[in-house]
């Protein structure tokens, strides 16, 4: 059934209704006019039987009594098939249009019938093979007939008149045949008027939309289905329409989004380039001023007041080398080389290289860790994603305060959460952090995050920012365990 399409269905359903419907009436309509029929024949056997009932006794005042037997034997005709008259009180037929029966005793259903009548009505009954409409009318012994007859009896006889119901049984043959064809024809007409009804108001316009969303499934959003019409399918057209519009819409946004997003990785690939091409440059000869700057410090004397410019260059020479190591790593980020390793010990790693400048700075750095927990992960640049967070936190809090640092399992990740007690980030600063060269520390080059972000996600996780300005901030490092 669901694989019949919509037209079909309905037109089905309806044409069964219409079945049952049409049949019905007709039915009803037929078994009517049976029974007008029917009713309209007894009426013509009634009438037959009084103008036989007259003739007979207009024979028997005119003193004509040895017509009367010439009379009932030309009487029969195709519809008339026998009459006859009995005496009820011994049952024997006294004239009749079959001659050979006259003297014979009556039928004994007809005697019954008689008895049983309050009034003469007609009836109908077997006669053999055939069925017949029959009237029984008493004919009375009225005073002109006393002068012949005498007053004896108050009946003279029973006038029993048999019709043939052949007329009316083909009259009815004829009115079913009529009545199924015409049922018929009505079911048909109706059917096929409803099928060209459905198809011009529902199927075509329906076919059309599908035909455009099959378009608009290929790809092509340029095309409309009409919508002039005023009912339910112009509503769902014009709101078919706007939808393609809307996605159109969409779909060229995307697509513009696409070229610039396409553009800008070109520009950033380009600039990465030039960074490390640049750093590059940089790098040998800062090593080698770096070198050269050490030679010089170890010439002067510990107390020797221009020692200390010499130390603020070798810093400075650090800072720039940090930067480049930086750029280096942000332009040509390389792959994790993941090995099997207790995450502690990597976290532990990064927090030793702070633990000098934290306590310089009267931070108390609390560890919470998982017992061993075994990831495959790139140990070097994961120490440098936690050594850049530390490194921000203990630069956020120069007053001193305290830097928590967790990790736990949570489903299949291992979760490690960095929490500083500093300044906090404002709202509109945090959405930018993890943009590469943002920054709001003069020595900074803001791509500590950028890098960090990067890595976290070449291992598949992800890192999240919780921030309270004044209150502290927490970095949350998820990493898939397996
Ligand atoms: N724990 C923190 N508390 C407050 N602000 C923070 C914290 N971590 C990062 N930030 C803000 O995010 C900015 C970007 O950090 P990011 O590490 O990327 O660059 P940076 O620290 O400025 O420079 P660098 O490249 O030397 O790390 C910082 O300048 C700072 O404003
Ligand atoms: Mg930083």
């Amino acid at each position: 059934m669901d694989s019949i399409s919509l037209k079909w269905k309905y037109v089905i359903a309806t044409l069964i209704i219409l079945l049952f419907i049409i049949g019905l009436f007709s039915l009803y309509n037929l078994k009517y006019q049976e029974k007008v029929i029917k009713d309209d024949d007894k009426e013509r056997v009634r009438l037959i039987t009084e103008i036989i009932k007259n003739g007979l006794i207009t024979i028997m005042l005119e003193g004509r009594g040895k017509d009367f037997q010439k009379f009932l034997e030309s009487l029969v005709a195709e519809d008339i098939e026998e009459v006859r008259i009995f005496d009820p009180s011994n049952s024997t037929i006294v004239a009749s249009s079959i001659p050979r029966e006259i003297g014979n005793k009556i039928y004994n259903e007809d005697i019954l019938k008689y008895k049983s009548q309050i009034k003469p009505e007609v009836f109908s009954h077997k006669r053999g093979q055939r069925v017949v409409y029959s009237m029984l009318v008493p004919i009375y012994n009225e005073r002109p007939c006393q002068r012949c007859h005498g007053k004896d009896h108050k009946i003279r006889g029973v006038l029993d008149v048999e019709i043939s119901t052949m007329k009316t049984m083909s009259k009815i043959k004829t009115l079913r045949v009529r009545m199924i064809i015409f049922s018929l024809l009505t079911f048909l007409a109706l059917g096929g008027a409803l099928t060209v009804v459905t198809n011009l108001l529902v199927t075509r316009p329906v076919e059309a939309m599908i035909k455009t969303m099959k378009k608009v499934e290929e790809g092509d959003l340029s095309v409309r289905v009409d919508e002039q019409r005023g009912d339910e399918i112009g509503r769902l057209a014009a709101s078919f329409n706007s939808m393609v519009r809307e996605l159109q819409r969409a779909h060229e946004e995307i697509q513009r989004c696409h070229v610039e997003e396409m553009k800008r990785v070109e520009r950033m690939a380009n600039l990465g380039e030039l960074a490390a091409a640049v750093a590059h440059e940089i790098k040998n000869p800062l090593a080698g001023i770096s070198g050269a700057v050490q030679v010089i410090a170890e010439e002067f004397r510990d107390d020797d007041s221009k020692k200390e410019i010499v130390s603020d260059i070798l810093s400075e020479i650090e800072r720039l080398d940090k930067t480049v190591r930086d750029l280096l790593v942000f332009a040509k980020p390389t792959s994790p080389k993941k090995v099997s390793v207790d995450m502690s010990s990597v976290i532990e790693r990064s927090v030793g290289l702070v633990r000098a400048k934290a306590e310089k700075q009267n931070i108390k750095i609390v560890t919470n860790f998982a017992s061993d927990v075994t990831v495959r992960v790139d140990p070097e640049q994961l120490a440098q994603v936690f050594l850049n967070i530390m490194l921000n936190a203990i630069h956020a809090m120069p007053e001193g305060g305290t830097l928590t640092i967790n990790h736990y399992m949570e489903e299949k990740n291992i979760v490690i959460d960095i929490k500083d007690t500093g300044q906090g980030i404002e709202p509109d600063k945090l959405k930018n952090i993890f943009k590469p060269f943002f920054t709001t520390k003069h020595t900074g080059t803001g791509l500590g995050l950028s890098i960090s972000k990067n890595i976290v996600e070449a291992h598949g996780g992800d890192i999240e920012v919780f921030s309270e300005p004044g209150i502290g901030t927490t970095f949350r490092i998820k990493i898939p365990a397996t």
